[in-house]
């Protein structure tokens, strides 16, 4: 018995923009785009909300739309929970996940938001896979706890809503999208055999975004401030890591930072991407006792194609057994990985039976891995 994908779908939004179109913007070009990340373009929200992609491929993975693959159509009583992954919800209240269930008329489901940054579907995952573990039949006090036997588990991201787009370094790397898995608890299936998530201390800050929701508040430590509340104590004054960077280099380039941006040391990052993607994977591995020679496909986060290749090398695999969907998409955080995967299932590349890895790391620092059984 275990916890089992029966569904996938994605969505991203209309706009696609190419490398080409960045260099209107910051001084970059397609090639260096392309060599040192692997991706051609990516697709910006414009017209679409982060409840729209979700519900796109929420829809798709549901069997709603001809969009996605599923085993069968399932029906909005069948949803207990939704759990959406995201860091950049389209309100603080109500969740992400809460205005999706609405949108799709989940009525029997709970609903909340989870932020692991790009890790985010891989906790989602694993929170969903608990939750229903700990209600089924012959799990001692199931009865006492909330029934849940199948989830919809979202990765929904609008990055270019935070992206610094006067800084180059990060604004060719992120993109929008969303990607959606039904997950089921089947007595006959294996499903998830094992997972393994990690939270590593990034002590440097060197992926952050600060937030910038804060009201003024109108005290002190003394007490009332009543002065705080003029207009000009209300704007905002959160300085972002990303601003005062800039602000090391060039003045321009702290007038253009907005008030709240992706901060990254793009070097830093790579380093510890590279082996927490590997560490999870022999995680997950060691945990299950299934062999990598018996793993069909892996379906990475889609961060850096080099960081990718990276991962081949250290496994000694060939590209070939990882799920490639950067290209088009970029960078994508929480919705990269169920995106990849939706590509996986739908190209045919994941057949029931076959044994397949999702594998991510994020800012936090955050990484981790599923091993399933498809
Ligand atoms: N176009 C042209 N030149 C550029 C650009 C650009 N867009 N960006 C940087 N450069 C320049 C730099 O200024 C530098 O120039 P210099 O040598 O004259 O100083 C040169 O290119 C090399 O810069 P590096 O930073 O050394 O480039 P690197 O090969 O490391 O690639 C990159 C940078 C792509 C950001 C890489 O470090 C990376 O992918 N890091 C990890 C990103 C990641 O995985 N993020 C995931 C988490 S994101 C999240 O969780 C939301």
């Amino acid at each position: 018995m275990g916890c089992t994908i029966i569904g996938c779908g994605k969505a991203l939004p209309a706009l696609e923009v190419e490398n080409d179109e960045l260099a209107k913007l910051v001084d970059t070009n397609d090639e260096w785009i392309v060599t040192r990340t692997g991706i051609s373009s990516r697709h910006v929200a414009v017209g679409e909300t982060g409840t729209d992609l979700a519900e796109t491929a929420a829809r798709a993975a549901l069997g709603w739309s001809q969009e996605g693959w599923c085993e069968r159509s399932l029906a909005p009583e069948d949803i207990d929970l939704v759990i959406v992954a995201t860091i950049t919800p389209d309100a603080l209240v109500p969740s992400a996940a809460g205005l999706l269930r609405e949108r799709l008329g989940l009525e029997h489901a709970i609903a909340f938001d989870l932020n692991a940054a790009c890790t985010g579907f891989i906790y989602g995952l694993t929170v969903a896979e608990s939750m229903m573990a700990a209600c089924a039949p012959g799990f001692p006090g199931a009865p006492g706890r909330n029934p849940v036997r199948r989830a919809l588990v979202v990765g929904d991201e609008r990055l270019t809503h935070i992206t610094d787009w006067a800084d180059r370094s990060t604004c060719v790397l992120f993109g929008d999208g969303a990607g959606a898995a039904v997950v089921e608890w089947d007595e006959k299936r294996p499903g998830i055999l094992s997972s393994f998530v990690l939270n590593t201390t990034d002590d440097t800050g060197a992926l952050s975004c600060p937030h910038a929701f804060d009201a003024h508040v109108p005290f002190d430590a003394e007490g009332v401030v009543p002065s705080a509340l003029t207009a000009a104590d209300r704007a905002p004054y959160i300085t972002t890591p990303a601003a005062s960077h800039a602000s090391e280099g060039s003045t321009e380039a702290l007038e253009a930072s907005p008030l709240q941006a992706i901060y990254m040391d793009g070097q830093k990052v790579f380093k510890f991407a590279a082996e927490a993607m590997t560490e999870a994977i022999h995680q997950v591995l060691a945990r299950s006792g299934v062999a990598l020679d018996d793993v069909a496909c892996i379906v990475p986060h889609q961060a850096n194609e080099r960081i990718i290749k990276y991962a081949a090398k250290k496994l000694g695999r060939p590209m070939d057994l990882f799920q490639l969907s950067i290209a088009n998409v970029g960078n994508t955080s929480a919705a990269s990985v169920p995106m990849a995967l939706a590509d996986a299932y739908a190209g045919g590349r994941i057949k029931r039976g076959d044994k397949v890895i999702v594998v991510a790391f994020g800012g936090g620092f955050t990484s981790g891995a599923v091993l399933f059984e498809a």
